[in-house]
């Protein structure tokens, strides 16, 4: 059984606790935190950055010790899973991966799985298709800690590596201007999320059919400070003008893949080029969550240039997922918690 350690923390991981202590039980969406926690995570997530090199001598290399996640994926992924692993790993505690078919399939209902893995774990992160089956495991459970691993809907853990790594390229989140070129999906969703509650003006291009919805324009304008403008258009040109960084995500994701071949059509002219590039700022950067599909979403030479950070994307899924889970975990009093 999984079991929380009954020593006192070391002094080292008092230095987290005012930023553990913020986080709620579930981080299902961007908009479950309050942009104060938001910030907060990406502040740790720099620092955890900065403290890697120090390997087993890192202040957290202990933090998460007696702690277990359990990894349940519908989905391919490598590098929300890989990076779940090794952050708990470097934090001390341990992971489960039950098989896919065994967790999330038809041999029981979500809600008994849950109530099995409370008794066992702190935390379960989740990548399925519906939001509404994460919803189902909050529910059925009380202390369980979830976080979405990415659904048809948001892409949450995905949305503060992309932060972390405007902050790092662009000097600062607030008062830059990032365009979003391509369908109104789960990353576009969280993306919008969380560059309202930074203060990143947004500009996204899609084509009409694939835009994404007022409510979810309207519920990130709710939570947008430091001025942050959000604005939905359908020329990518007009989307990319003046840009400090230019966002793509593949035109079919999974769970899409019988609707690929209208999919391509409709997204004909919301390819990244080095001529829609041109369009941004001089040192503009490109970005994508990964895997990207060369020569669809995005050109080869796009990907692959100087201008091109998405291994500093997918590297800061590790530190910023560490951060999250620090702050989901660590906050908590052992005598209020199962595990
Ligand atoms: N960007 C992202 O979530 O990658 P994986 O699908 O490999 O986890
Ligand atoms: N929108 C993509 C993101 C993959 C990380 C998908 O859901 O497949």
């Amino acid at each position: 059984m999984d079991t929380t350690s009954t020593t006192k923390p070391v002094q080292s991981e008092n230095a987290v606790a005012a930023d553990v202590a913020r986080a709620g039980r579930t981080y299902l969406s961007v908009l479950d935190l309050s942009p104060e926690t938001l910030e907060a995570c990406l502040v740790l997530a720099g620092r955890l950055k900065r403290e890697r090199r120090l390997g087993p001598d890192a202040p957290t290399a202990r933090a998460l010790a007696g702690r277990t996640l359990a990894l349940l994926f519908d989905k391919p992924s490598l590098r929300t899973r890989t990076g779940f692993e090794i952050a708990m790993q470097e934090l001390g505690g341990h992971v489960s991966c039950p098989p896919s078919a065994d967790a999330l399939g038809t041999r029981e209902p979500l809600a008994d799985v849950a109530r099995t893995l409370e008794r066992w774990v702190s935390v379960a992160a989740i990548r399925t298709f519906e939001h509404t089956r994460l919803r189902e495991f909050v529910e059925a459970t009380t202390r369980l800690r979830i976080v979405n691993a990415l659904t048809n809907e948001e892409h949450p853990c995905q949305a503060l590596a992309d932060c972390l790594t405007v902050q790092e390229r662009c000097g600062a989140v607030r008062g830059r201007t990032l365009a979003y070129v391509g369908d109104g999906n789960n990353v576009a969703t969280s993306l919008t999320h969380a560059a309202m509650m930074l203060g990143l003006n947004l500009r996204l291009a899609s084509p009409e059919k694939f835009a994404l919805p007022e409510e979810t324009l309207d519920a990130a304008r709710r939570v947008a400070r430091h001025g942050a403008q959000l604005v939905q258009v359908h020329d990518p040109v007009e989307a990319v003008r003046g840009a400090d960084a230019v966002y793509a995500d593949v035109w079919t994701s999974m769970g899409q893949e019988a609707d690929q071949t209208h999919r391509r059509a409709a997204f004909q002219g919301y390819r990244v080029t080095s001529a829609l590039m041109a369009e941004a700022n001089d040192d503009a950067v490109f970005m994508h969550c990964l895997p990207a599909h060369r020569g669809e979403e995005v050109d080869a030479n796009v990907l692959e240039g100087p201008r091109s950070v998405v291994f500093d994307q997918a590297e800061n899924r590790l530190h910023t997922q560490k951060a999250l889970l620090l702050m989901m975990l660590g906050g908590v009093e052992p005598d209020h918690d199962n595990v």
